[in-house]
């Protein structure tokens, strides 16, 4: 049977296998999920999976901590990262259209090891990152319940461990933070019954989120006034405050600390590109997905930043709901609640997408051997990869019952920021090496734009803590371990080896 890349440590791609994907690498090969999703039901998916606890949450922290009014900046800076790497995607998307993401770019162009090493990578993003986004749900859910006078108990809505990078881990008293397992568990099930069900409900969020934004942007935008950029460390109403003697306290450097922080707030977009094998005209659609999504992301984020920080001094953002307290602060108290139901929603989409995205590179990796073959099969009804959402549904509510959501986040940044380094690097050698390929969508300015992205992913990466690195070069090392005792002996490149070496 012909495999896909089997040619060389680079492999070459065969057009005329990447139009019949389904077929490459021998799992199940008898169902196949069907391409249903329009242009706009994937950026809807896009957008579905980057609003979320970035701007609902951490805008506020960003600006009180680290930049004040320039917090837009820092959302923009943000922006031009995710877009570097985002054209890249594109292009990627656009000649390998297969679910699977950086994974399968990866496998396409730098050979089955690295591609393993930025599938176990994206874990980090995609398993983590829904995790995170559980624990924010969860913390949401319980607040919006006490305004309303049902009170959760604590024992049974909180993680029951704490992790802080000084005294480490230790018990809150909790048990198990069962909201957060509940969205995860309900979000698998939806995802198991269908692709076509999962993007309708999607889409719903999606409207009701992106409604929310915009109803703030409007109703704040008149009450913005500069003289709410004056606080004690900004006594002259600076848009850049001056910098409090430390790098990353406000300032430039403040500047680049909240993007890395807010950076969180794109993470997501590229998981658009997982559901090309579901996607009508995925060589089209997908770099669509992509871009569009960022795009519109990109322009909520900094008119949100701007109006936040223009009706509330910058110094009182340091809270869970920030954007609730813009509303309060406009003397709109009615519109508080409806914010907080629109966080919730909107973080129940991105769980959705996460979940959908980390299935889907699982599902391929399977289909390639290098995780169990019996892991890729299609539901004959439901045409969905049910065996591996049903298996990271399962992870994803285990970790959401038990970890802190600090721990977490920083993970998920890294291990995004990887795979935009690897992709970057990607779309290059295989302009290089393979100029010929028929590519869909070409990245502008390839020999700028791809080492850009490479070096502006490093740089954000290089502002995370030294304890992040050491996690996610331990995470790697396991990844290894399991790659040499497993994925390299059943990979589908390896039998074909065999098979060859047979005659
Ligand atoms: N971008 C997603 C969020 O902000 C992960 O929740």
């Amino acid at each position: 049977m012909k495999t896909l890349w089997q040619k060389k440590s680079i492999p070459a791609l065969d057009s005329e296998a990447l139009e019949m994907p389904e077929t490459l690498s021998g799992a199940d090969s008898a169902h196949r999920m069907r391409r249903t999703l329009s242009g706009l039901d994937v950026v809807l998916l896009g957008i579905g999976c980057v609003v979320g606890a970035g701007i609902f949450v951490l805008t506020g922290h960003a600006a009180a901590a680290y930049a004040g009014p320039s917090i837009m900046l820092s959302f923009a800076l943000g922006a031009l990262v995710c877009a570097l790497s985002g054209l890249c995607y594109a292009e990627m998307a656009s000649i390998v259209p297969v679910s699977g993401s950086a994974y399968t770019y990866a496998y396409a162009t730098l050979g089955e090891l690295i591609a393993w090493m930025i599938g176990w990578d994206l874990i980090l993003e995609y398993c983590l990152g829904a995790t995170t986004v559980a624990i924010g749900w969860s913390g949401y859910v319980v607040s919006f319940l006490k305004n309303l006078g049902i009170y959760l108990p604590e024992l049974w809505s909180q993680s029951p461990f704490v992790y802080d990078a000084v005294s480490g881990w230790s018990r809150t008293g909790a048990w198990l933070n069962v909201p957060a397992m509940l969205i995860v568990a309900v979000t698998t099930l939806l995802l198991t019954l269908g692709i076509r069900e999962s993007t309708r409900v999607n889409n719903w969020m999606v409207v009701i989120k992106v409604a929310i934004v915009l109803i703030f942007i409007a109703a704040g935008i008149g009450y913005i006034d500069t003289a709410n950029w004056i606080t004690p460390s900004n006594p002259d109403g600076a848009f850049i405050p001056p910098n409090g003697g430390q790098i990353g306290e406000f300032g430039l450097s403040g500047v680049l600390r909240g993007a890395a922080v807010v950076f969180f707030a794109y993470i997501g977009f590229d998981a658009v590109s997982c559901v090309a094998q579901e996607t009508k005209n995925p060589r089209r659609n997908i770099p669509i997905g992509l871009l569009g999504s960022l795009t519109i992301c990109a322009i909520l984020y900094v008119l949100v930043s701007y109006v936040l920080t223009g009706v509330v001094p910058f110094d009182q953002l340091s809270v869970p709901d920030p954007i609730a307290v813009g509303i309060d602060a406009i003397g709109m108290h009615w519109l508080s609640p409806l914010v907080k139901l629109g966080a919730i929603v909107g973080l129940s989409s991105v769980i959705l997408v996460l979940i959908m995205a980390q299935s889907r590179i699982f599902y391929v990796m399977a289909k390639d051997g290098l995780l169990p073959a019996f892991a890729a099969q299609i539901h004959p009804r439901f045409c969905t990869p049910y065996l591996t959402t049903l298996l990271v549904g399962t992870v994803v509510t285990a970790l959401a019952g038990v970890l802190p959501i600090g721990l977490a986040g920083e993970l998920v940044s890294i291990g995004t920021l990887s795979a935009f380094v690897l992709v970057c690097t990607g779309v290059l050698a295989l302009r290089i090496r393979q100029p010929e390929l028929p590519r869909a969508f070409r990245t502008p300015a390839i020999y700028l734009v791809a080492p850009m992205g490479a070096l502006s992913a490093l740089f954000l990466m290089s502002g995370l803590p030294a304890d992040t690195w050491i996690r996610l070069v331990l995470w790697m090392a396991l990844g290894m371990s399991i790659y040499f005792a497993y994925g390299r002996r059943h990979s589908a490149l390896n039998t074909h080896r065999v098979n060859a070496a047979l005659g």
